[in-house]
Parts: C-alpha cells; structure tokens; sequence
C-alpha cells in the first residue's frame, strides 16, 4: 500500500510527480503529497483525499524545481488526515514510506527522550528524525539514511530528500517494493514500474535490504550490507497507453470487456492449439509432485477455492487452499511432496508474499500464479506462471480473476493427463473448451449486461444480499458477494446453497434478495430445491444459469441466462455477470466504483 516517486530530473517536478502518483492511486488514496527541493529551499505540498485534491493545492500554491518526491497514502498508523501525509519533515528530512516500521513506539520514545518533538502520529516520522539525527551527528547523507535504516525493523520502501542536497533522492526497501528508473539525463525511483512509466521503461529492482542514491546520471546501489552492488536494468513493457480507460466510464467497466482478450493472451501461455494439449508455460510435470497447497487473499483465493474442486476431480490431485494471512501464522503441518502455489494479482500482498516465503523455507517446491511479471512473487518462485491480464487499475478484481481461472483450469487439465487421468482425446477436448472461453466471455457480456439493469437498480435498494451456488460456483457465490461489498458497500455474503439451511436461511424475507448462481450442472437439481426453500419463505430469487436451467427455473425466479458452456469454464463465464451486477449497482449508489473507500489495489502490509 501507499506509492511513492522520486525524481532526479531535467523539467519541472511537480506535474510529473502528479502524473506518476495518479498511476499510484490504486496503492492508496487516503492522502497524497510533493516535496520539491525550490529555489528558496526544500518544500512540500500535502492534501488529504485524492490526488485531484493535492493538484489544487499546488494550482494555488506551486512548487518551482527539478527534483522531488511524492506519496499517495493508505493509512496505517494515524489517521488519514493531513497532518500524516507524507512527506513526513524532521529537520533537514523529507520522507515518504510505504510499509509498516515495527519497532516505531520504542524509537519514538527514545528520540522524544533526545529532545525531538513530533507533528505527526505516524511512524514514518520516527524514520525521517533518525536520518536527521544523523546528519545532525555529522553523517553525510548516505551514511546517515543507512544508520537509519539499521534500526528499522518491519517493512518499508523509503524515498527521501535533504535540505541542500538538490541533485539527490534516497530510497530503499525491505519487504515493499521499489525500482530505479533509468531515464534520459534523468534518474527516478518509483513504488513499480508504473510509477515510473510515463518517464522510462528501463528499470532496475532492488532487492530486499537494498538502498539507494540518485542523482541526475546516475544511480548507486548498496545492498544490506553497505556493498557496492549492481542491479539488472531491464526494458518493461509498463508503457503509458495501457492504463489508460479509452472509452469506458470506469477501469472496472473497462476491464470486464478486456476478459475475452485476457483470457485469449492468458491461455496462448497454457495451451497449444494445434497438438490439442495443455501446459504449464515452464512444462511443470505434476506427476513429481503428491499435492498442492494453494495460497492467495480476497478474490484471488475464491480463484484458487474453485480451482481446488476442479484439481481434485479432474485431475486426482489432492489440494489444499488458504487464505495466506491465516496460513503464514497457524504452523501448519505440510506433506512432503507439496507444491506451494501462490495466486496473486499484484505479486505483491503481504500475506500471500509470506505464506509462500514460509514454504520456501520448509524446502517446498513453489510456483506462482501472477498478473505483474515484475513483481517480488514472480522474481523468488520456483516456477513462475504468469497471467496476461495487463495491468488492472481498478480496486475490484475482476479481469484478473478469470485470468487466473483461466491458467488454473489450463494446468488442471495439464496435470489430468500427466497423471494419467484422462486420455489424449479427452485433454484435447477440454483444450478446444478452454479455447471457446473468450468468444464465450464476449458472448456472456452481450447477453447480460443490459438484461442486468433493472436487476441492478432494485439490488441497489437492499440492504443485506445472499449469494449461493454448489461445487465450483460456491467459489464464485463468495466473489459474487465480495464485489458487491467492495462495489457498492451494500452487505453481501456468499454461502455454499447446502449450508442455507444450517443458519442463512433466517435472514431471508421479501426483502432480501438471494442471487443463486447454477448452470445446468450436476448440481443443478440440488440447487433448485435450495431455490424453492428461499422462494417458499418470500425471498426474491436472482438466478443465473444457462438455458438449460432456464427451462427448469421455478417461474418466481428472475433470471440471468448466460451462454450453454462446459462445466469445466463455468466458472469463468459465469464470474462475468456477477462482475458486471456488482458494477451497475456501485453505479445506482454512485459509488466510486474505481477506488472504492478503505481500499487499496496492492495490499502490501499486513
Ligand atoms: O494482488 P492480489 O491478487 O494478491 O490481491 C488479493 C486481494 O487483495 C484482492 O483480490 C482484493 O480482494 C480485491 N480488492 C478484490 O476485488
């Protein structure tokens, strides 16, 4: 969480830190601030609220230099006021910081002991006074931003200036991640590559422990160890133009159209269309392993829930999914044999980085399944499996989840065969499935998206929502309801259809709507009955099938009649309507769909 740029550069600082922060906002958007070393001094600009907010400040007040500094903030320690917003001032020091400084208490107490009084209740402050602190003991800068950095313990990734020092910016990281932007006469440091896209595409990725100097030519790296080091300089594809909402009223409404693309990018990774077979994109061979443990957080594990239904039938394959931040601190007692498969959009949560740093220690074998090629998680696993989503701006998932179903039901097909349990015909018949997903994908948001409309705008109007579904669309009941929560801030929860009986079903009445998602499955029958149950007690029953289950669906029921699919990309097409409700009820509410409250696109801390 939080973004930060730094800037060495040649033409005013200010609007570029605007610019690059704006590609930030989806780390955070509680506070955001600039500091600009002017002609009269270091100085800083700070807003609460949005980026949008912080441009005003400086449209009334600006800041003349080449060289700065910007956050943009998800609270942590303090409130999302304007007294915490970064950067942070102590003395000599301005300082922006993305993690969670551990030890702050115990540095705050023993710097308020030296005499030092603080303005802010973050603990980010702490960081900027210890650098100050030694500079005032006489260290030059360097010297004094890594005795700092000794007495972190925590996560940060830090970007700092100083009072005279105007052609330099500092930066370091443990545990959040930052790059180095390799510009024309120009230097940058950056939270990701997007940060500094719209200015370099070349970047370098510290490593944990690693800090930094800039200057206008020229970037000196140490690593923890205070060693002179270098870092590889790569050329990414981060470009400007692919963050960018064309048309589209939101990032949310954009994304959900990418999908049949996503999708198609995702699976020329994973499937070969002409030999009919699947593939992990390395060639993993699951015949070496006896299980896996699927680990990721938020709509990124209901991915992993759904594909564990389908790693155990399809492919024999015991499998095991948690939630990472439940995983990372419970000890738990993992068979040897296991593969430790982490699912992430950003690469980057905290909770899913750890759980599979844990594994890594255990001496498991691990892979990742990741949208950001860049990121830490794709940099440290074994195996690296990535999605081809592009990059997705808006806070709510939902292109890269049904990228990520899409590489998962791929290598559930691939481990299928290796392990013997389906036959050449079989793998290429499900490789033909999988190939009709994106034309599928287009079809089911041509199909839903305006018969959804009048559905939206009564849902908008309630204030508890139940979801249900059986099998692998219990997984999808459950990101049915978190994107109505995060879309709307309406209360939804997600059951498996068998359990409503156990305690749900006391919340239904006419004015709960329960929104049941059932192709024409195995389970279809079973689901219906659960329908009627809702039904009998005055709920009012959404149901999204096929057409199929439209010809069996109780005549009460409102119905969403998505394409006829193979129950093996249910899930995938059937994600697609719940996204696209979720999204046109945030619309009726007038939320802000793209960044909504509390939220942040990266969770980076814990
Ligand atoms: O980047 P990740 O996929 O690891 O992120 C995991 C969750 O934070 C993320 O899916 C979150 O739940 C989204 N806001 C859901 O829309």
């Amino acid at each position: 969480m939080c973004g930060i740029i730094g800037i060495v550069g040649k033409t005013p600082a200010a609007p570029r830190v605007i610019e690059s922060l704006k590609r930030l906002e989806y780390r955070g958007y509680d506070s955001a601030g600039v500091a600009v070393h002017t002609p009269k001094g270091l100085d800083r600009r700070r807003a609460q609220g949005r980026i949008r907010e912080l441009e005003a400040v400086l449209a009334a007040e600006p800041l003349e230099g080449q060289v700065g500094l910007g956050h943009t903030r998800w609270a942590t320690h303090g409130a999302p006021n304007l007294r915490n917003a970064h950067p942070q001032k102590a003395g000599r020091v301005m300082l922006v910081h993305n993690g969670i400084i551990e030890n702050f208490a115990e540095l705050k107490a023993e710097l308020i002991a030296a005499g030092r009084t603080f303005e802010s209740d973050t603990d980010t402050e702490v960081v900027a006074h210890l650098i100050d602190q030694g500079l005032e003991q006489g260290l030059a800068p360097l010297a004094a931003f890594k005795a700092a950095l000794n007495r972190l313990t925590g996560a940060y990734a830090l970007g700092a200036l100083i009072e005279g020092e105007t052609q330099l910016v500092l930066g370091a990281r443990r545990g959040s991640p930052l790059v180095v932007g390799y510009g024309d006469g120009e230097m940058f440091i950056g939270s990701d590559a997007l940060a500094v896209g719209p200015f370099t595409n070349r970047v370098a990725y510290l490593d944990e422990g690693d800090y930094v100097a800039i200057g206008p030519t020229s970037a000196e790296i140490y690593n923890a160890d205070g060693v002179r080091v270098q870092r590889e300089v790569r050329t990414v594809a981060a470009s400007a133009a692919l963050v960018e909402k064309g048309n589209y009223r939101h990032f949310m409404e954009k994304e959900i159209h990418d999908q049949p693309d996503a999708c198609r990018y995702t699976l020329s990774s994973y499937v070969d269309p002409i030999g009919g077979q699947a593939r992990a994109p390395d060639a993993f061979d699951f015949t070496r392993i006896a299980r896996i443990q699927l680990l990721a957080c938020g709509t990124a594990y209901y991915a992993a829930l759904i594909a564990r239904y389908l790693f155990e039938d399809i492919a024999g394959l015991p499998t095991d999914v948690e939630v990472a931040s439940e995983f990372r601190y419970r000890n738990p007692a993992v068979a040897p044999g296991t593969l430790a498969v982490a699912v992430s959009q950003s690469g980057e949560t905290a909770d899913t980085l750890a759980a599979l740093r844990w594994c890594k220690a255990k001496g498991l074998t691990t892979a990742a399944i990741v949208n950001a090629p860049e990121s830490t998680m794709s940099r440290e696993v074994d195996h690296l499996w990535p999605t081809h989503a592009g990059p997705e701006v808006c806070v709510l998932s939902t292109k890269a989840f049904t990228a990520q179903l899409t590489a998962l039901i791929s290598l559930v097909v691939a481990a299928a065969r290796q392990r013997g349990r389906i036959d050449a015909a079989e793998e290429k018949r499900l490789v033909q499935t999988l190939l009709e997903a994106p034309r599928l994908l287009s079809q089911v948001i041509a199909d839903t998206e305006e018969a959804l409309r009048p559905i939206a705008f009564e849902i908008s109007r309630a204030r508890d929502v139940l979801y249900l579904g059986r099998g692998p669309m219990y997984g999808l009941a459950l990101e049915g309801a978190l994107k109505l929560k995060e879309g709307s801030y309406i209360h939804a929860e997600g059951y498996a259809a068998g359990e409503m009986k156990h305690g749900p079903i006391a919340l239904i009445d006419e004015s709960t709507p329960v929104i049941i998602v059932a192709p024409s499955d195995a389970a279809f029958e079973k689901t219906r009955s659960n329908m009627s149950e809702v039904i009998a007690r005055n709920g009012q029953v959404v149901l999204i099938t096929d057409a199929e289950g439209l010809a069996h669906a109780p005549a009460e029921a409102r119905t969403i009649v998505a394409p006829t699919c193979d129950p093996v990309i249910a899930p995938l097409i059937f994600a697609v309507p719940l996204q696209l409700l979720a999204y046109q009820v945030g619309l009726a509410k007038g939320a802000d769909v793209d960044q909504p409250r509390n939220l942040a696109k990266s969770v980076t801390v814990e």
